[in-house]
């Protein structure tokens, strides 16, 4: 059993990819981490980030296991990661991964922008789970309030805008729902709301 989610940025798909596989006891991978950890590493060994080849090599390195957001969450990381995930060859590898990480028993619940159109389209389920820039800017901008860190809105409006269009406009694997998904705008429902939505398409399936 798969369960596959897909959307932008902040749509609330991470947390409702949690809940979902807390729900059904499935294993859970947010595959954005995948190309964070990816970037970071890149990042971190002062390599470039406009070399395919040296993108790749960093990809196939990745562990899965451990995979964690609060050291992956860095504006620069989120940045760098949506550059390398332009590159065909880093999306070969580290989709290879994400398969692999599917086949998990009793089932897996997989987020990110591709999981219906390309990692897993035999997906018995796929939600695309979407909310407008505004509304996703704004809870952006109160979880980094609620830490305690300063934040500025026009910032991250801009920024989400800018990672929908770099997310949407790729050559390979564009943002964009599988012609088999349910959508889920959640620009005006709380997140429960939108768990008990999709709990009713996977009890559907199940
Ligand atoms: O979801 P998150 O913001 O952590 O993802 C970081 C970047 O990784 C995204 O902006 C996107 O470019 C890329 N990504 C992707 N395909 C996925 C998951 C993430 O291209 N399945």
């Amino acid at each position: 059993m798969i369960i596959a989610i897909d959307g932008p940025a902040a749509a609330g798909k991470g947390t409702l990819s949690r809940k979902i596989a807390e729900t059904y006891g499935f294993h859970h991978l947010d595959t954005g981490l995948t190309y964070r950890a990816t970037a970071k590493a890149l990042l971190d060994a002062g390599l470039p980030l406009d070399s395919e080849a040296v993108a790749e090599d960093m990809a196939r390195r990745v562990e899965l296991a451990g995979l964690n957001r609060d050291v992956l969450s860095a504006h620069e990381i989120g940045e760098a990661a949506s550059q390398i995930a332009t590159m065909p060859a880093v999306r070969r590898a580290l989709v290879e991964a994400q398969r692999r990480f599917a086949q998990k028993k009793p089932g897996t619940v997989l987020d990110g922008r591709d999981i219906g159109t390309v990692v897993c389209p035999e997906a018995p389920v796929k939600l695309f789970v979407t909310a407008n820039a505004e509304v996703r800017a704004r809870r952006r901008f109160d979880e980094i309030r609620a830490k305690g860190q300063a934040a500025d809105f026009d910032q991250i409006f801009d920024d989400v805008k800018r990672r929908d269009e770099r997310d949407m406009g790729r050559a390979d694997s564009p943002l964009k729902p599988a012609a088999d998904a349910h959508l889920l705008d959640t620009s005006e429902m709380s997140i429960e709301a939108a768990f008990q939505s999709a709990k009713s398409i996977i009890d559907a399936v199940l």
